[in-house]
């Protein structure tokens, strides 16, 4: 089986103020600075994005931006930020189709899957998200939604592309409400994740591809979901505001 790098990424939403990321950073860079088992990755919000990127320049700290356009390097579109300029202020990662832009934006499928075409343009790895809602699992429709998300927003991929994007399955109920999915749950959706992938992309990338879980991940139950085999990280929200407990997520493999 290929071996997947872990990859724990926190996803600061709209938090933190310029000076507070900095400080943030500072902080968290040495605690993590000897993180060789996983790579380890945090999304500011788009004002900290380029500072952040100048204090972590050299280190083993990656930076995403929360969101990309889906149209093209510039242009008129008001209050959107292109993939360039991402590449271009310290990024190496964007996430794109977060549930949040997808309940509260308006985002479908079709313009995550451009989104993410954009990105790996531009030379960024999109950070893929998708999810059910409360709703949906209890209609048992779980499976068949996330099939859908994933299956449109990679229709701008070929295989060769699917080996560079990352995969985030955080169900919407679990997000920021304590209410994590059970590692079983996680798992027996990513494995259908990856299965959708190797219908479409064929196995030998479904296998390299990493699905991150989202949604109530701390330091409590971050070793539980590493230990399924088809978990390979995860996308940390609240937890991952404080250098400390993003930290102990980081390092799940200690006791
Ligand atoms: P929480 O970890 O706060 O539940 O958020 C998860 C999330 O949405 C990460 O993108």
């Amino acid at each position: 089986m290929t071996h997947r790098k872990p990859l724990i990424a926190g996803n600061w939403k709209m938090y933190k103020s310029v000076a507070a990321a900095v400080a943030t950073v500072l902080e968290l860079k040495p605690l993590v600075s000897n993180a060789n088992h996983c790579e380890v990755l945090i999304a500011p919000p788009f004002t900290a994005i380029k500072t952040v990127a100048d204090r972590v320049e050299g280190s083993n700290l990656f930076v995403a931006g929360q969101d990309v356009a889906a149209e093209g390097a510039e242009g008129a579109f008001t209050g959107e930020v292109g993939a360039e300029m991402l590449r271009e202020a310290g990024c190496t990662h964007v996430i794109v189709g977060h549930s949040e832009r997808r309940q509260f934006y308006g985002e479908t499928d079709e313009r995550v899957a451009r989104k993410a075409r954009r990105a790996l343009d531009a030379g960024l790895i999109p950070i893929i998200c998708i999810g059910e809602t409360l709703a949906e699992r209890e209609a048992g429709q779980a499976e068949a939604v996330v099939e859908r998300q994933i299956k449109e927003s990679t229709a701008t991929l070929t295989a060769e592309d699917l080996i560079r994007i990352v995969a985030a399955y955080e169900p919407v109920w679990a997000i920021g409400t304590g209410r994590a999915a059970t590692p079983e749950i996680a798992q027996a959706m990513h494995h259908n994740v990856r299965g959708v992938f190797e219908n479409v992309f064929g196995s030998e990338a479904a296998s390299s591809v990493r699905i991150l879980y989202g949604g109530s991940v701390k330091p409590e139950n971050i070793a539980e979901y590493m230990r399924e085999p088809d978990v390979d990280g995860a996308l940390v929200g609240g937890a991952s505001l404080q250098p400390d407990s993003f930290s102990k997520i980081v390092f799940y493999n200690r006791d």
